[in-house]
């Protein structure tokens, strides 16, 4: 069957193409296009996304993506079936993609599901790049029980996966998500929109022990997060010290304590989510662990699990489906239980399915 994804719940529109084959309990999952029409130069003079303006920009945009996939997917057929994100996300976004999946579904006369983006992340972690095919069994018994860590820019979450579409949520953030800690953190030191990357290519020259940063409820028992206290962290050491990065010309050594700050604040976020996946991976007994969302592009995050995960395999999304895109949706389409009876009724919401 083919599987036409869509994907505005943020700041990037996309459309996919997913062809996926089924005999018997074994999938194969090969990618067809992935267009991604991205607003991050957009909204970087506002420093951060703003909602009305995403909407406005993806209601502007999705028509052309739309074509752009169609065409390079290079398919004759309608497809079989249409995975729209219905939340979590900004409501004006997410409404554009929904109303352009509910009419799509409407004249193409084909049925309709609404997916959880995180959901979504989730199943990034089994497509690989255009051209090439994923191939696994339903019952994936090498890899669950898995724990899954979804770091995006509004979510930080452990899950435990026991398979597709069953999920068991062990602990969130409690304030900030991890990328949203980045994303401020990267405008206290004068890096703008968006900081993930920007921290992360900074990080790379500095020294992530020349400063000592909390990273908060690491001790804590439970599998709960909270990385606002390190932003005020942040804010005050930069305060005391009266570091001030908004200069856009700093010199050679201003550079290398920033670069320093950059790489120690990495330590303190990526030592709390180590910590405690691998403590969740060793309760559970988990076969795999699972990393996904947008900060799961962290270089220093990445190179920092495989080397402490002696036990567990960790895999990391490919590089194409870390950040949002429409693909993600369409492979969750492919495990959503039923679609809507009648697609103009689906609605946008927030809740992961679990059980
Ligand atoms: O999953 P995503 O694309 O969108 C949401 O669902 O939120 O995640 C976006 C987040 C942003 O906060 C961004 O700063 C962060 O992912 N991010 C990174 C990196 N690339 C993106 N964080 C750390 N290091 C990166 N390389
Ligand atoms: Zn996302």
């Amino acid at each position: 069957m083919i599987i036409l994804g869509i994907e505005t719940s943020c700041d990037e529109t996309s459309v996919a193409f997913l062809q996926a084959k089924q005999k018997q309990d074994k999938v194969e999952f090969e990618v067809l296009s992935n267009t991604i029409s991205s607003q991050v130069e957009f909204h970087a003079k506002f420093g951060g996304v703003v909602p009305s303006l995403a909407a406005r920009k993806h209601s502007e945009n999705i028509d052309k993506v739309f074509q752009l996939a169609f065409k390079q997917a290079g398919i004759k057929k309608k497809p079989d079936l249409i995975a729209v994100t219905k939340g979590p996300g900004l409501a004006p976004a997410l409404l554009v993609g929904v109303n352009f999946a509910k009419a799509l579904a409407y004249f193409l006369n084909k049925p309709l599901v609404g997916v959880n983006h995180l959901e979504g992340h989730i199943l990034s972690n089994w497509l690989k790049p255009i051209g090439k095919n994923s191939q696994f069994s339903i019952p994936n018994s090498q890899s669950f029980p898995a724990v899954v860590l979804l770091i995006s820019g509004g979510h930080t979450e452990l899950v435990l996966m026991k398979g597709f579409g069953k999920y068991c949520l062990l602990g969130q953030t409690l304030d900030d998500a991890a990328g949203e800690c980045f994303d401020k953190v990267a405008r206290l030191l004068g890096l703008g929109y968006p900081g993930g990357p920007a921290i992360d290519k900074l990080a790379k020259l500095g020294n992530p022990r020349a400063f000592n940063f909390p990273s908060p409820l690491i001790h804590s028992k439970n599998y709960n997060f909270s990385f606002s206290g390190l932003k005020t962290a942040m804010l005050y050491f930069l305060k005391d010290n009266r570091f001030d990065f908004s200069n856009r010309k700093i010199n050679r050594k201003t550079k290398k304590i920033q670069q320093d700050i950059t790489a120690s604040f990495q330590e303190a976020v990526t030592k709390v989510l180590i910590k405690k996946t691998l403590k969740a991976a060793e309760e559970f007994k988990a076969k795999q662990i699972f990393v996904c969302g947008g900060v799961a592009a962290n270089t220093y995050l990445k190179a920092s699990f495989l080397e402490k995960s002696e036990k567990v395999p960790v895999k990391f999304p490919e590089k194409d489906y870390i950040t949002d895109n429409a693909a993600m949706i369409a492979a969750a389409g492919f495990f959503h239980p039923q679609p809507a009876k009648n697609p103009l009724e689906l609605e946008v919401e927030a809740n992961l399915r679990l059980g």
